[in-house]
């Protein structure tokens, strides 16, 4: 509230309250007897505030609670070590992406684990879970369904098991008034009804959210502030590939990221999540280079691809898939400027093979390379990986990590990698070139 808003006239006469000066008291009927008082915090329920004593930080003696293991690793690991007991996750994703797959999986072998899981479905029938369950071999002891669209009952339930599932919340109703189910105030209604069973009874609880086409999680943003942890599922339409990362999570870190696939048999985790988007395969064509990018504590070897042509229009197309627009007109200018390779009159198209996504800047080199090859269309090395991040001077900077990232290379076979002259001079389990400019790596691999 502004200050301004907080300002009281008290009459000194008969002591009447304004919240505006007027100059004749409303009540007494005194004129000139309205003063300003200072304003005053007042409660909820309209009285005085008394000042709380704060307690110091550091003299706080908690515990560090235990998480509960899921039992799938890509999940436990994007959870920061498990689900905190009293903890709400939401799960969001495009619908048919996988989230009930992913849960009911999870709840099977918690429940194998000797936990008492509860499923609550709003979307399908008991008839339906148990069909998917025993065709993906999930029948395990210790979990059960409600398909109910009582969500308050359900919820009262839950209070014997060691883990609860609502699926989704969208497809439950808070009270009869206020709207269809799915709308604002129902999500926002049925989420602090799970919230507020989760904190009483202290159990482990996941809610589930689609999403809307934006990408956004259909309902109040509200929603995202009253959970501890978000996570998002996301996939290809016509790919296996699906990917877990969390976009919040006040356990752990949100730079973790789970690679699953999408068979008959349900989802199964990724174990080796390079050979995802890199196959090893030496095309021979110019304007292909891997690099070895970060996400979360993994390394992945990332395709890049680019194609270069004439362009027949006065102003030349710029597209590109798996990075981001301006940092690919970026890279071009620089390309332009500090190593006169100039790509004025033709089209240019980027693409990361496998429908990765590049945040990791450790990328930039690997880009620039396969820009200047396509451009030149001189095919570099197939055994060479480009790691560093590209500077506006056209200088190569070290990037974060690199021992782990030529671990994963050299595991993939790169007999060699080009990374800048700053990175740590430690002992690489490979044969590395270490450069200062990105004038030097042309120099090195695309003279002609
Ligand atoms: P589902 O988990 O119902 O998606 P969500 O809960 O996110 O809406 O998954 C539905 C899709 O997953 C469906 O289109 C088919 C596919 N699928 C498989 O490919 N294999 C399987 O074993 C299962 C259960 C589903
Ligand atoms: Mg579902």
């Amino acid at each position: 509230m502004a200050k301004k808003d907080m300002n009281r006239y008290k009459c000194s006469e008969c002591g009447y309250v304004s919240l505006t000066m007027v100059g004749k008291c409303p009540k007494c009927g005194v004129w000139g007897s309205m003063e300003e008082e200072e304003p005053v915090l007042m409660t909820k329920d309209g009285r005085p505030a008394a000042a709380k004593a704060a307690s110091p930080l550091r003299g706080l003696d908690v515990e560090e609670q235990e998480r509960v293991q899921s039992g799938i690793g890509e999940l436990d690991r994007v959870l920061g070590g498990g689900w905190v007991p009293g903890g709400v996750v939401l799960l969001g994703g495009e619908p048919g992406v996988g989230k009930s797959t992913l849960l009911l999986q999870v709840c099977a072998k918690m429940a194998r684990n000797g936990k008492k899981v509860l499923y609550i479905s709003g979307e399908e029938s008991s008839g339906q879970l148990a069909l998917r369950g025993r065709r993906l071999g999930l029948m395990s002891e210790g979990l059960y369904l409600l398909c109910e669209d009582d969500l308050a009952s359900c919820l009262k339930a839950a209070e014997e098991y060691n883990f609860v599932v609502v699926d989704s919340v969208q497809a439950f109703r808070a009270d009869a008034e206020n709207g269809w189910a799915g709308s604002p105030n129902q999500v926002r209604g049925v989420a602090s009804m799970a919230v507020e069973m989760a904190k009483n009874f202290q159990i482990p609880t996941v809610i589930v959210g689609h999403i809307t086409k934006q990408g956004q999680i259909a309902g109040p943003k509200l929603l995202e502030h009253m959970v501890d942890v978000v996570l998002l599922f996301s996939g290809e339409q016509n790919s296996p590939n699906r990917l877990l990362r969390a976009e919040k999570n006040r356990f752990g870190s949100t730079d973790e990221l789970g690679i699953f696939e999408m068979s008959d048999k349900g989802l199964s985790p990724v174990l080796d999540p390079s050979r995802l988007y890199w196959d090893g395969t030496d095309l021979g064509s110019s304007g292909v280079a891997i690099s070895m990018v970060l996400e979360g504590s993994r390394s992945l070897a990332a395709e890049i691809q680019s194609l270069a042509c004439n362009s027949p229009f006065p102003y030349p197309k710029r597209t590109s898939r798996g990075l981001e627009a301006n940092r690919l007109q970026l890279l071009l200018a620089v390309l332009e400027k500090r190593c006169g390779v100039y790509s004025r009159t033709s089209d240019v198209y980027l693409n990361i093979t496998g429908g990765l996504t590049l945040r990791d800047p450790a990328a930039d080199l690997a880009v620039c390379v396969s820009l200047a090859s396509t451009l030149k269309d001189i095919p570099l090395p197939s055994d060479v990986c480009f790691i560093g991040e590209v500077g506006l001077a056209g200088e190569v900077r070290p990037a974060g990590r690199t021992m782990m990232r030529l671990k994963e290379a050299s595991r993939l076979g790169f007999k060699k990698a080009v990374i800048s002259r700053r990175s740590p001079k430690d002992e690489y389990p490979m044969e590395t070139v270490r450069v200062s400019s990105l004038n030097e790596v042309l120099g090195l691999f695309l003279k002609g």
